[in-house]
C-alpha cells in the first residue's frame, strides 16, 4: 500500500514489491487508497502486467490517503480482521512519518509488515533519502531557475514557499542548489534583520535581484515579503510552489532507491523479518525496528546551513 501524501517514485517502489514478490513466488495484492482502503477491503492482485509502464510515472497507481479512521483503535482492529480474512501474511507499507506510524500500529498488532520510507519532506530518521526527496528539489532547483531569470529582468526581490512540513530539508537542499540568497527554515529561527542586511549588502555591490527560499514550516511567503517591503523597501513578489512540488516524472536516484528499497523490503519480509523499515546509508541499505525509527530525530546538517550561507554573501 501507498500511504499519506504522494512522492515520485511510489510507483517504482510498487512495481518492485510486484516484481521481486512474483520472482520469490509469492502472491501480491495491492491495497488502495492507503489504511482508509486497508479497512475497506480494497485490495486487488497484482501480476507482472499490473505495473508495467509506471517506473516514470509520478503519483501512485495505488492511490492514497490520510485516514483519520485508522487512528482509532477500532479502525486499526477492523485493518487487521481484513488482513486476515484476506490471507495477507505481510504488508508493505510505503509513505512517510504517518505511515510509519499506521505501520507500527499493524506491526503492534501482530501483522509482519516492512516500511519503505516515500516523502519529499525527506524528514525520516535511519534513511539518508526517502523516495521523492530528490525529484522535489529538482523541481524547486526549476523553479528558482526560473523566477530567477523574471527577478533579474525586473531587478526584484523573490520569495520562494516551499513544502517540507516542520523541517527544512526539501528548502535547504534546494537552496544550495538554487543559489538561493537567504534560506529560512524552521530549525533556525527567522531573522527578518539578517534578510535584510543581507539583500542591503548584496544591494551595495550592484546585485539587483534576489531569491529567498521560505520553508513552509518556517513562515508565510507573503509574511517575509511584506517585512522586507517594510523595512527597506525593496519590490518583492511571492510564488508559493504547492502540490507541483509532489508531482512529475521521478529522477533516475528516486527510481533506483525506489526499486532496490521495494525488493529489499520483500526480502525482509519472505525471511521473516518484521516490523522494519527499510533506510539507505553511506554503506548501503540497512534496516531498522520501526519503534527504532520513531525515536529517533533526523537533523539537517548545520555544516549545510552555514555553507549556503557563506556561499550566498
Ligand atoms: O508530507 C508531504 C507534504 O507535501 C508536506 O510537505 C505538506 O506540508 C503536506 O504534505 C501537504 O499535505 P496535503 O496534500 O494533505 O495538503
Amino acid at each position: 500500500m501507498t500511504s499519506g501524501g504522494d512522492a515520485p517514485g511510489m510507483n517504482a517502489a510498487i512495481r518492485a514489491v510486484v516484481r521481486r514478490g512474483i520472482y520469490g513466488g509469492h502472491e501480491v495484492f495491492g491495497i488502495r487508497r492507503g489504511f482508509n482502503g486497508l479497512i475497506s477491503g480494497d485490495i486487488q492482485q497484482m501480476h507482472l502486467g499490473s505495473v508495467a509502464d509506471i517506473i516514470h510515472r509520478g503519483g501512485t497507481i495505488l492511490h492514497t490517503a490520510r485516514s483519520e479512521r485508522f487512528k482509532t483503535p477500532e479502525g486499526q482492529k477492523e485493518a487487521v480482521e481484513v488482513i486476515r480474512k484476506n490471507g495477507l501474511d505481510a504488508v508493505v507499507v510505503i509513505g512517510g512519518d504517518g505511515s510509519l506510524r499506521g505501520a507500527k500500529a499493524l506491526a503492534d498488532r501482530g501483522v509482519p509488515v516492512a516500511c519503505i520510507p516515500a516523502s519529499i519532506d525527506n524528514d525520516i530518521a535511519c534513511t539518508s533519502l526517502s523516495i521523492g526527496f530528490d525529484t522535489a528539489v529538482n523541481t524547486i532547483v526549476e523553479a528558482i531557475d526560473k523566477v530567477r531569470d523574471t527577478a533579474t529582468s525586473h531587478e526584484r526581490t523573490f520569495v520562494l514557499e516551499v513544502m517540507g512540513r516542520e523541517r527544512g530539508f526539501l528548502a535547504l537542499t534546494a537552496g544550495i542548489a538554487g543559489g538561493a540568497e537567504s534560506i529560512l527554515i524552521p530549525e533556525i529561527p527567522v531573522n527578518m534583520e539578517d534578510v535584510c542586511k543581507r539583500l542591503l549588502r548584496g544591494h551595495q555591490r550592484g546585485k539587483t535581484h534576489s531569491v529567498i527560499i521560505v520553508a513552509e514550516g518556517a513562515a508565510n511567503g507573503f509574511y517575509i515579503a511584506e517585512e522586507i517591503r517594510r523595512r527597506i523597501g525593496f519590490e518583492t513578489r511571492v510564488t508559493v510552489l504547492g502540490h507541483i512540488q509532489r508531482g512529475g516524472t521521478p529522477t533516475a536516484l528516486d527510481r533506483t532507491l525506489a526499486s532496490r528499497m521495494g525488493a529489499k523490503a520483500v526480502e525482509l519480509l519472505a525471511s521473516g523479518e518484521g516490523g522494519v523499515m527499510v533506510g539507505t546509508t553511506e554503506s548501503g541499505l540497512m534496516w531498522w525496528d520501526i519503534d527504532y525509527v520513531l525515536e529517533q530525530k533526523k537533523d539537517i546538517d548545520p555544516a549545510d546551513y552555514q555553507l549556503a550561507g557563506i556561499l550566498a554573501i
